[in-house]
């Protein structure tokens, strides 16, 4: 019998190599961040961290309530089911029949999340092949395109401009291209650039899905956080949406409860039952306990979710104003609980945002973080309250760029 000739000078792999997967991921920004974050803390820098899109708000006491409540019956101390809790569907599709007028079947088109990030990412397990695509804008929130590399797939970049406003130019997507994708993913409001766009936009994204029977997957993780009267359009109050679209939802924002991880993903029932699917094989969903307390969440009267507003818009102001005073040229947003910041000549937004963390102990993101076509900005985060912002910004007005 033949054998194969082994060559004696190859070194076997190392077991601890990772896998072509994790290989195939861009660079992490945020690492690098992280160390100089750190020296500055270890110089006794105080440190205003204006990084991640993290709420400093604490959950409202009516959810805490609810879940604590709930931690003390021990019939929540056992597996949850995979689809999570009839009655926290039911107030989804509750709720979101009252906010956007769209019936859903909570038995079919709702499905809870360990937070949104959780669903967007196994989302591209249930449809990508090896060698398939989706289309994604740049910038985009990482796990838009993560999801994908990490099914084996490829990423079919969209360039948003500042000049159009960041919106998706559906007409510039080359044909072959669209007719290859299988998923599109999007997101408005947008991080990070705080961008928004009307019902035009999502009837556009609809027939796009239809001509090149591509996925449609929008984001919606700043569905309430929009100020000066802006409405955000949900995906599936297009018509048509339903039959190849999913939204997903989170309730890290709106209702400050990043730790919690819990949002939810509505849309096409075979969708949802593919992401079921996926789950199912590798998570058991939610903690029931945090099952009630989003409820509680949706059940909340109306003024915890409009004073969360109005503390973002407030901060908005802040940030804005005082950065267009010292020189910046910035938009107002009117969502989201960001700015989009164009950076001085002369530096990348990398080399920006590391100057500003080592001369002010200020810490931005960069927008390269988000895809290459983040150049030229950094993303503030509004989580901190009015006096800390201001402080940021006599910091950084005290450099001369
Ligand atoms: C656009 C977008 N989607 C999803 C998420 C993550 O949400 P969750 O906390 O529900 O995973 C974020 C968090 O910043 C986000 O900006």
């Amino acid at each position: 019998m033949e054998t194969s000739p082994v060559k004696p000078t190859d070194a076997p792999p190392s077991p601890l190599t990772e896998s072509l997967r994790l290989q195939s991921l861009p660079p992490y920004i945020f690492a690098q961040l992280d160390v100089l974050k750190a020296a500055a803390r270890e110089r006794g820098v105080d440190v205003i961290d204006l990084g991640m899109g993290n709420p400093d708000k604490p959950t409202p006491a009516p959810i805490v309530e609810a879940a604590v409540r709930s931690v003390q019956d021990p019939a929540n101390h056992r597996y949850p089911t995979f689809d999570g809790k009839l009655a926290l569907r039911q107030t989804i599709a509750s709720w979101y029949e009252k906010r956007y007028g769209v019936p859903l079947d909570p038995e079919r088109e709702v499905l809870p999340l360990i937070g949104s990030k959780e669903g967007l990412a196994h989302l591209a397990l249930a449809y990508i092949n090896p060698g398939d695509s989706s289309i994604v804008p740049s910038p985009s929130y990482p796990v838009h395109t993560r999801g994908t590399i990490m099914a084996g797939g490829q990423i079919e970049t969209l360039p948003l401009t500042a000049d159009d406003d960041y919106q998706i130019d559906f007409d510039a997507i080359d044909p072959e291209a669209a007719r290859k994708a299988k998923m599109l993913f999007f997101n408005y409001p947008h991080n990070p650039t705080a961008a928004v766009a009307e019902r035009p936009l999502f009837e556009r994204a609809v027939r796009f899905g239809q001509e090149t029977q591509t996925l449609i997957v929008h984001d919606m993780a700043y569905a309430e956080l929009a100020f000066d009267g802006f409405k955000p359009t949900s995906l599936l109050e297009i018509p048509g949406a339903k039959d190849l679209g999913l939204e997903f939802h989170t309730f890290s924002k709106t209702f400050s409860m990043a730790g919690w991880r819990c949002g939810f993903v509505v849309g096409n029932a075979q969708m949802i039952a593919a992401l079921t699917k996926v789950k199912s094989n590798m998570d058991y969903g939610l903690f029931p306990a945090v099952q009630d307390a989003a409820i509680a969440a949706l059940n909340l009267p109306e003024h915890y979710v409009t004073e969360t507003i109005q503390m973002y818009k407030d901060r908005r102001d802040v940030v804005v104003d005082g950065l267009n005073a010292i020189g910046f040229a910035v938009k107002r947003p009117r969502a989201t609980m960001y700015v989009w910041v164009p950076i001085p000549p002369g530096f990348t937004s990398a080399s920006f945002a590391s100057r500003l963390i080592e001369e002010t102990g200020v810490v931005v993101t960069p927008g390269t973080a988000f895809g290459t076509f983040g150049e030229g900005f950094v993303r503030i985060s509004l989580i901190q309250p009015p006096d800390r912002l201001r402080e940021a910004i006599t910091r950084i007005g005290n450099v001369t760029w």
